[in-house]
Order: structure tokens, then sequence, then C-alpha cells
């Protein structure tokens, strides 16, 4: 029968790489990135900070010492300052020249139609260079939404930009705080504007979250899912995307 011939269905769910396929390649490079497409990645995740001589970088930590082997503050340095660090080699040799990218330059590698999840890291002062490297960028707003656990970035950005999506990250269980609840949690990405909110998958997700999440018109996406057991019970509960280290492997988990 044709069913038989058929390719096995897309899994339901937007799998997203997590600083690009970070489990295979170096954190956050364009090797990363590249690999992350040819893993056939729907999005790939990046973690911005602004320099000093105020442009976007890539890169997770706030200090080069775990990435690069010497220590000096992202926000302290200079573009060309970070330029001359190798953030491959850690990973190993075959990765070693890898630079620490400008943001533009991770945008011009995204294939059509799939998308770049920006992680704000720092704070609301990179928003106007954000706009402008978006607007630079031949990537269309759907293309490029942006994260971040800070409200008042989401905010920032969605007034700078509404036309871009905005994912407001969140804890559901703050260490020695009591659990956050999902009207709460609605409430407030309201206020801010958020089109959704991106979850840690070591919170307890269920059902019911998801459906409160959903109905009130939100995105539900959850990181970092390196698991297929609980990546398919999130498909299941109809989470919009799950980001992975591993996004080709986890396509091919949870196909079968
Ligand atoms: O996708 C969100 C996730 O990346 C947040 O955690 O520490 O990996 O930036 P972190
Ligand atoms: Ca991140």
């Amino acid at each position: 029968s044709t069913a038989l011939l058929a390719p096995a269905a897309d899994p339901p769910v937007e799998i997203v790489g997590h600083r690009g396929a970070s489990h295979d390649a170096p954190e956050n490079t364009v090797a990363s990135f590249k690999l992350s497409w040819a893993q056939k990645a729907d999005g790939s995740e990046l973690d911005i900070y602004l320099t000093k001589d105020g442009k976007a970088v890539v890169i997770h930590d706030k200090d080069t010492k775990r990435t690069a082997g010497t220590g000096m503050a992202v926000p302290g340095a200079t573009l060309d300052e970070l330029r001359a660090l190798d953030v491959g080699r850690w990973k190993g040799e075959r990765f070693a020249g890898e630079k620490i990218p400008t943001l533009d330059e991770m945008l011009a590698t995204a294939p059509t139609g799939k998308r770049v999840f920006v992680e704000v890291k720092c704070g609301p002062e990179v928003v106007a260079e954000l706009d402008r490297v978006l607007r630079a960028s031949k990537l269309e707003p759907n293309q490029t939404p942006v994260i971040a656990f800070s409200a008042d970035v989401i905010a920032a950005v969605k007034k700078a930009r509404p036309d871009v999506p905005a994912y407001w990250l969140v804890t559901l269980n703050p260490k020695g705080a009591k659990p956050r609840m999902a009207e709460e949690l609605i409430a407030k990405a309201k206020e801010i504007h958020a089109d959704g909110l991106d979850l840690s998958a070591s919170d307890v997700l269920d059902d019911a979250f998801a459906r409160k999440v959903k109905a009130a018109g939100l995105k539900l996406y959850v990181w970092t899912v390196n698991d297929p057991i609980v990546a398919k019970r999130l498909v299941g509960i109809g989470v919009d995307g799950i980001t992975t280290d591993r996004p080709g492997w986890l396509r091919e988990q949870l196909a079968k």
C-alpha cells in the first residue's frame, strides 16, 4: 500500500538545536549552527551579549574562560578582542579556529524557513542593536524569535518590535521559593506582551498546565531535552517546540 511507502511523518513539534548542535560541535559557533541545519533542525538557539563597542556577540557565559580557556568579561571586551579567541578547540582539535560569532553571522547561516531563537543574556541595552541586526538580515520577523529570562527584556523587545515573536523563559519551581502557578505566569506574560512561555524540562509540566497556556493563546516551548522518553511525553501534552543538544538524533528517536 502507499502507506508503507510514505516517509515517516515529521513529529508535530518544532525541534530546536540548543546552542546549535552542541552535543557534536562547539556550542554557539558557526560550525555548531551549520551542523544543526545539516541535522535538519527546524530552528536553532543561541545566546547573546553586547560588547563594550556595542556589537551583539554569540556566547553563553558572561566570561570567555570555559569555552576559550582565557578569561575575559564579554561586556568589558571589544569585538576585536573577543574575535582573537578560539572557542572551538575545547570541543576537539578539528574545531580549532572557531571564533565567537556576531549575531548577524549566525543569522546568515539559516536556510529558508528555518528559525533562529535569540536568547538575550544581558539587559534591555542590547535591544537597539538587536533590532538593527534583525532588520539588516534577510530573515522574516517570525524566523527570529527572541527569548529571555528577564521580563524587562521581553517587554523592551516587544515595544521595539511587536512583529518579532518573544517567548519568556520561566522557572516553575524556583529554588527556595514557592512554585509559580500557570495563572500568575500567563498574566505576567500578557502584561509584557510575550507570545509564549519557554520552560525548563526539569520543571514538572503536566497536561493541565499546557492546556492553560495554550488556551491563553500562548506558545509553549521546553528546553533542554535530550531524553526521547521525555520528548515523547512533551509532544503528547502538545508543546510547540523542544530545544535539544541533539536535534538530528532526537528527530530520529521521535519518528520511531
Ligand atoms: O533555550 C533556553 C535555554 O537555553 C536556557 O538555558 O543556560 O542553556 O541558556 P541556557
Ligand atoms: Ca540559551
